[in-house]
């Protein structure tokens, strides 16, 4: 039997080139091709729903403000990360959030789970100043988020996240500026909003409740990071070590 020669790949370098492209292609599209088919890669956890309008408004100033420049939201499954912000997050915790704010930077704290961790009037007095509350703070002042919310475009944006796949449906789009009102306001009947958005919380999150604010927003985005997961009502299966 003739013995295959690999002379001719060895002297040709551009002919080398393409033979490891194609071998490195291949390699790669068996390994990433079936994430995308596979139904398991984000196993579906119980709990999880999308953003309701006023905390998808508040992400949206997260993301302008550029916060996750100082803050990852991505716990990674270590003890001492897991002692300090709690259960490392899951990707189904992630799976609404586009784009994701994983971080890749922490000068300030993980805020994966800050949900529920201080009250409402803490957040908005830190954002304002967050030197009043934590002395060697470096965090910047955020005080102009006392401002009106400007939420005229909230159903465009629930529109333009469904069509990226978040399961919005047309009736939450319909509803978005009430449910933005809904929940800024303690006082408004929340029946219908709850309905839409299982377990939301309805507040006045920045202590002033004549008006919605920018902080507002935030607040009520910051308080429902990492709450959606219950994790004694989670099986083992769902929650696989990464
Ligand atoms: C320059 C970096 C920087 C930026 C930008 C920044 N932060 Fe911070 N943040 C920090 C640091 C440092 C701390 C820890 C000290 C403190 O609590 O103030 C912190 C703390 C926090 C905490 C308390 C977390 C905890 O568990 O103690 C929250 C909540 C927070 N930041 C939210 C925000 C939000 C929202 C924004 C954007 C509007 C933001 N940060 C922008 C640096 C930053």
């Amino acid at each position: 039997m003739k013995r295959f020669s690999h002379a001719p790949i060895e002297k040709n370098v551009i002919l080398l080139a393409v033979l490891t492209l194609l071998t490195v292609s291949i390699g790669g599209l068996v390994q990433i091709v079936p994430l995308f088919l596979v139904e398991t890669t984000i196993e579906r956890v119980a709990g999880v729903r999308p953003y309701t309008p006023l905390e998808l408004m508040g992400r949206d100033i997260y993301v302008r403000e550029g916060c996750y420049l100082c803050h990852s939201q991505m716990i990674r499954p270590f003890r001492d990360e897991a002692e300090r912000y709690g259960h490392f997050s899951l990707a189904a915790e992630s799976m609404y959030d586009r784009p994701f704010q994983w971080g890749s930077k922490r000068t300030g704290p993980d805020l994966a789970r800050v949900g529920g961790k201080f009250s409402d009037d803490w957040h908005a007095a830190h954002l304002r100043s967050p030197r009043e509350l934590v002395p060697e703070s470096i965090m910047p002042p955020y005080a102009f988020l006392d401002r009106p919310l400007d939420a005229t475009g909230i159903a465009a944006r629930l529109r333009a996240q469904q069509t990226l796949g978040v399961p919005y449906s047309d009736e939450m789009i319909a509803n978005a500026m009430a449910d933005l009102r809904t929940q800024a306001n303690p006082e408004a009947d929340g029946t219908a909003f709850a309905a839409r958005y299982p377990r939301a919380r309805q507040g006045v999150f920045d202590a002033n409740p004549r008006e919605v604010t920018e902080m507002d927003a935030v607040v009520a985005y910051l308080q429902m990071l990492g709450t959606l997961v219950r994790f004694s009502d989670v099986t083992p299966e769902q929650i696989r070590q990464p």
